[in-house]
């Protein structure tokens, strides 16, 4: 065995409530709400034990497998007796017979890839410092130091646990120690070897105008994986995965989900081995990216969210939602009442002078909404989608005063005003892509998108430009809130400020300048609320959500389709963080016709708002307009606070979902039926989240009963007309 006392020599005997470290076992005890999560130090390697249920401290030793199988490679001489391609592992090195994927590659100057991580030290209640990238506040914090016995490497794994929710967060650190560059091909953020079981994923793919569809599908042999390599989270894959365990439903069974707190390129992968057992791993998409790592230099992997439900799916989902909200949004937006806009974009599109907004903005106050938000179009000479990004000054041609009377046009109402923005762009028809071709990702020709190029954030000071662009504007405290779009993906990923062995860094150093420039703006103008926006739900993440406490949810405003879409996004995130707006109808995007209550039900399970021009609503629907305002704010809290079940899926037939207070006395129980059937039978509706012994009104079906009748024999859907919708109030004590 190699010197086995250099390595244990840091083992200690603390304890603190989270996190305790049995030194007679080696092995760690990480615990929260409900969960615990275990593993020890076995000759050398991190063997991972058990992630679920609380479970006494008692070693787990007895479930230890076989030490290998036929053609396992085994550990040299004296450095192991039990195989790396059979051991479930806390983070997998490459090259020493694991032949699973591996969770972290490193190449040394000459040429070498493999790598064998044996334990150094630990320490338990230690911060990370992330610099720009986002991560979750708080918690009580292992780290555990291993190193690479074949280089001079470190590796930190970071483990953060929290007494008030279901998640575990997890990150790495790789540090170079020697004096030669290493070049990192791959760094994961967290490894789960899982033991063997039936299990099914759960993805969220989609498209622009249909993000987040759930996917539900048996895990085969081999490795089912999700992805992005656009430089962007992406409308297409959700950085989010879930596993489940046999017989996992909606309120029942087991299942863990992973998300990350990332908004670039990534993967997320389950992979069922010959042992049955599955490693579910993720964090930086490993393609094109490589990083040069020089001596004394570290190298930070964004954090992953590990979650494990025993409540099925709809628990997975509540624990996110808590998770998010505590420790990821700021807490300075995470609960606050957030402001009813109306956003010009499918009211006027690029259509519109100063007279036209300043009655817009009289408009939008008819409405009942607080907060008047100014969209694309403002800037530069900007008439259409071919000019102007990157050029943020007033269109002055346009608004002949900029933006001040509209601002005063707002406060007149005791509105507040808000611009849109899309920072990391830039068009070829742009002042600032005449002085600085080279800022733009790549070299000419380039692929243009939307008759635009990405501005190159691996730049400071193309970051610093557009800060001092942004900054000029929010320094007049006319701006209250920011919609941050960003309507392309990196093509070509190089960068003139990088050399050539390291453009396998721009995709990852982009997203950090994107970072920076948020941080930067959120800490200096902490008043104004920014709205995350790509295309809609295109960088729907976690870590856009550390920055902005809301996201527009899709360009897709449609009802029935945002029915589906919202429920979709719910499986990883909270509903407060979904900005959902009224829009016209027929609908802009599917020309699909729906009553206004159905499309304000929906609009309501969210940041809500209005997205059209209220001069085409009749008195009629200005009233309700004003009504949907009217109780949302009654009901926002549910929003904000409360606990989601999905009771019915619109990717099956109907859409149900009760928002329920955390002490179950108050509920919204909203819901949508698709299209009429003739002659159609009476469907039952079971809820959910009750508690069976408290007796719930729900005064619109004239029903009084106990929580246990609702749960078990539920209310009958009403008969509706085409995409109608309900929504009941519940009260229960
Ligand atoms: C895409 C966004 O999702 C829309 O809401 C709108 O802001 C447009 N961009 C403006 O170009």
């Amino acid at each position: 065995m190699r010197d086995m006392g250099r390595f244990l020599q840091n083992f200690g005997e603390k304890t603190v409530k989270m996190i305790y470290f049995d030194k007679n076992r080696n092995t760690f005890y990480l615990e929260g709400k409900s969960f615990s999560y275990v593993f020890s130090v076995e000759e050398g390697y991190l063997h991972a034990r058990h992630f679920g249920g609380r479970v006494g401290r008692d070693g787990l030793t007895w479930l230890n497998g076989a030490p290998a199988m036929a053609f396992s490679a085994m550990p040299p001489a004296g450095e192991g007796s039990t195989s790396l391609d059979v051991m479930p592992q806390e983070y997998a090195s490459f090259g020493q017979g694991d032949y699973r994927t591996p969770s972290v590659l490193l190449e040394r100057e000459d040429g070498q890839t493999a790598s064998r991580f044996f334990y150094l030290s630990h320490e338990v209640g230690c911060t990370s410092d992330f610099g720009a990238l986002p991560h979750a506040r708080g918690g009580q914090t292992l780290k555990v130091t291993l190193k690479d016995v074949l280089s001079d490497v470190e590796l930190d794994l970071f483990y953060t646990v929290w007494e008030d929710c279901d998640v575990l967060t997890r990150h790495a650190v790789i540090r170079n120690t020697g004096s030669e560059p290493v070049t990192i091909c791959r760094a994961y953020s967290f490894c789960l070897d899982l033991p063997a079981d039936r299990y099914e994923t759960l993805c969220l793919h989609g498209h622009h105008c249909g993000e987040r569809s759930p996917e539900r599908t048996p895990l085969s042999h081999g490795t089912f994986r999700i992805e992005s390599a656009r430089g962007a989270s992406s409308h297409q894959m959700n950085p989010f995965l879930a596993l489940l365990r046999a017989g996992c439903g909606e309120e029942t069974g087991e299942c863990y989900g992973v998300e990350l707190v990332y908004s670039g390129s990534f993967v997320l992968s389950a992979e069922r081995s010959q042992t049955e057992g599955v490693r579910v791993q993720g964090g930086i998409n490993a393609l094109n990216f490589c990083w040069s790592l020089a001596a004394g230099e570290d190298f930070v992997t964004p954090e992953a969210a590990l979650c494990y439900s025993k409540e099925g799916l709809g628990g997975l989902s509540r624990s996110l939602a808590d998770f998010l909200r505590l420790h990821v949004i700021s807490p300075k937006w995470a609960f606050a009442p957030r402001p009813v806009v109306l956003n010009s974009w499918e009211a006027v599109y690029f259509d519109f002078d100063e007279a036209k907004l300043l009655s817009l903005i009289d408009g939008a106050a008819r409405t009942g909404a607080d907060t008047f938000v100014l969209d694309d179009g403002w800037f530069g000479c900007r008439g259409d989608d071919t000019t102007s990004l990157g050029d943020w000054r007033v269109n002055l041609s346009k608004l002949k005063g900029g933006i001040a009377p509209l601002a005063a046009r707002c406060r007149k109402h005791n509105m507040k005003f808000g611009l849109w923005f899309e920072p990391e762009m830039v068009s070829e028809k742009s002042e600032l892509y005449r002085a600085h071709p080279d800022w733009a990702i790549g070299a000419p020709p380039r692929c243009a998108c939307r008759n635009q190029y990405v501005l190159d954030f691996s730049r400071p000071e193309v970051v610093e430009y557009v800060y001092g662009q942004l900054a000029e504007i929010l320094k007049t405290g006319d701006v209250a809130y920011v919609k941050w779009d960003m309507n392309r993906h990196l093509t070509e990923f190089w960068s003139k400020g990088l050399p050539a062995g390291r453009q396998g860094e721009l995709a990852h150093r982009h997203i950090l300048g994107v970072y920076t420039l948020a941080r930067r703006l959120t800490e200096d103008f902490p008043e104004v609320l920014f709205e995350g926006c790509s295309g809609g739900g295109g960088r729907f993440d976690a870590g856009m959500l550390y920055y902005f406490p809301q996201i527009w949810t899709s360009d897709n405003t449609d009802a029935y389709a945002r029915a589906k879409i919202q429920y979709g996004t719910s499986f990883a995130y909270p509903m407060s963080a979904m900005s959902c707006h009224i829009s016209a109808s027929p609908n802009h995007q599917t020309g699909r016709s729906t009553p206004f209550s159905s499309r304000a039900h929906i609009a309501s399970l969210g940041a809500t708002g209005f997205e059209l021009n209220p001069a085409a609503l009749s008195e009629e629907e200005l009233e309700m307009a004003r009504e949907h305002v009217r109780t949302y704010r009654e009901m926002q809290p549910l929003v904000l606070q409360g606990d989601l079940y999905r009771l019915a899926s619109p990717f099956e037939g109907d859409f149900a979902v009760l928002l329920l207070s955390k002490d179950k006395r108050e509920g919204y129980l909203v819901g949508m039926c698709g299209l009429v059937e003739a002659g159609a039978y009476d469907r039952r509706l079971r809820l959910a989240g009750l508690r069976e012994d408290f007796v719930y009104e729900i005064p619109a079906l004239g029903i009084v009963a106990r929580g246990d009748t609702l749960l078990h024999a539920g209310v009958l859907l009403p008969r509706l007309p085409d995409f109608g919708t309900f929504a009941w109030r519940i009260h229960g004590k």
